[in-house]
């Protein structure tokens, strides 16, 4: 137990440094690299999610605060947002971009360690998050933990692509990121931990068994350019 304490928290201050070192220049280097496709991936999730006005949501991992911005819009700014971020500097450069934005509450901590009651919200949403998240398990059980019941968990995260052709010149195009990171933003590193933590991560059947094992219901998901990222629901009864 000791040890995997250990290795979660090396893994922390890692992923930690690496959202340090890009906070800046994060929200550019996304359009960069998806051509701007992580956009239209985010509003498939809002599109997906349908969600109600007077809700509550709360956005794990929200870094910049895409998801929340889209989710207040579609709501007609008739509902509220928790931005939650372990890392300081990017829930700072949300925080400024969504200066404008009111009904958003922000919480620096961690996806494992929830600093609020149990079924406090209508839904969850984490996005290229928990990818990133040291212990993945612990996570969902938070998430469960945190929704009302009837509560709905979304994520979007990459994924395993589906087609050949699609994963050759994938892979072909993963191998240049490093260098266009080096370019925009000075740094390779991150960008090489960026790549090989989408090669590690699992695939959507796997992802699909651990939201089951944390009690989740009426768990599907839905590929997004051949599973180049993929969405995935559930629900808390
Ligand atoms: C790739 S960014 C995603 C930001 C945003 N959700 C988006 O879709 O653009 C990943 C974010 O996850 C955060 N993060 C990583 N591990 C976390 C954890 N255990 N708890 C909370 N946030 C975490 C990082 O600090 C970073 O801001």
């Amino acid at each position: 137990m000791k040890n995997a304490n250990t290795k979660q928290d090396s893994k922390k201050d890692f992923v930690n440094n690496v959202f340090d070192s890009v906070f800046d220049k994060y929200d550019l280097m996304n359009d960069i690299m998806s051509f701007g496709i992580h956009r239209l991936w985010k509003r498939n999730l809002i599109d997906w999610l349908q969600p109600k006005k007077n809700s509550h949501l709360i956005d794990m991992a929200a870094g910049t605060g895409d998801l929340t911005k889209l989710y207040l819009e579609r709501t007609n700014f008739d509902s509220k947002s928790c931005m939650v971020d372990q890392n300081f500097e990017m829930l700072n450069k949300g925080k400024k971009k969504l200066e404008l934005y009111k009904n958003i509450d922000y919480f620096c901590a961690k996806a494992e360690d929830i600093p609020v009651k149990d079924s406090s919200f209508d839904y969850y949403i984490i996005s290229f998050g928990i990818r990133n998240v040291s212990n993945i398990k612990k996570a969902l059980k938070e998430s469960f933990r945190v929704l009302k019941p009837g509560g709905r968990f979304m994520c979007l995260e990459f994924s395993k692509v589906n087609n050949e052709f699609v994963d050759h010149c994938y892979s072909k195009f993963s191998d240049l990121i490093p260098t266009i990171g080096k370019i925009v933003t000075g740094k390779k590193e991150p960008y090489e931990y960026l790549i090989q933590s989408i090669k590690e991560f699992y695939n959507q059947k796997e992802l699909k068994e651990l939201i089951k094992e944390a009690d989740f219901s009426n768990i599907e998901y839905r590929n997004l350019a051949t599973g180049i990222a993929a969405i995935h629901s559930a629900w808390k009864k």
